[in-house]
């Protein structure tokens, strides 16, 4: 067992974990932050993602012993501080990007470390930043049109789904 200390959403916090834990068990299972999800065993689908130290990371492809020491943001800690949905959540919800919303919060994060590098990003900008998340449900049309919208973009050129 190995002592890490893990900055998650502002909060820090020391526990003792396996050296073979994967960040993603150690948020799930360890801190119950269940709103980071598991959708593969290949690192395919990107479910997972969370940012450490502000990159876009699958936390399915990192062990938690690599994170002691970072600063770690999940989807739990995307909403305003008054609870309310961020702007990209918001998004999501107005333009119907999800569906069953197993891949949401992956999309959410991947949306976020987007918009962090390239505050306007073009569709086909988008569609290629999504390529490490996948959706069943989606068809990805809507979630494009979404994280358009949260950049302050005119989506009319995406017709609607
Ligand atoms: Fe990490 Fe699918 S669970 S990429
Ligand atoms: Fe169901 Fe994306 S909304 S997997």
């Amino acid at each position: 067992m190995t002592e890490i200390t893990v900055t998650v959403n502002g909060k820090t916090v020391t526990r003792s974990c396996e050296d073979r834990t994967l960040l993603v068990q150690f948020l799930r299972e360890d801190l119950r932050l269940t709103g980071t999800h598991v959708g593969c065993d290949t690192s395919q689908c990107g479910a997972c993602q969370v940012h450490v130290n502000g990159k876009a990371v699958k936390a399915c492809t990192m062990f938690a012993v690599e994170a002691d020491g970072a600063e770690v943001a999940t989807i739990e800690g995307q909403a305003n501080p008054d609870g309310s949905l961020n702007t990209i959540q918001q998004a999501f919800q107005d333009y119907h990007g999800l569906q069953c919303g197993f891949c949401t919060p992956g999309m959410v994060m991947s949306a976020a470390a987007l918009l962090k590098d390239n505050p306007q990003p073009t569709e086909a900008e988008i569609r290629n930043h999504l390529q490490g998340n996948l959706c069943r449900c989606t068809g990805y049309h809507n979630i494009v049109r979404a994280i358009m919208a949260a950049s302050g973009q005119n989506t009319d050129a995406i017709a609607a789904e």
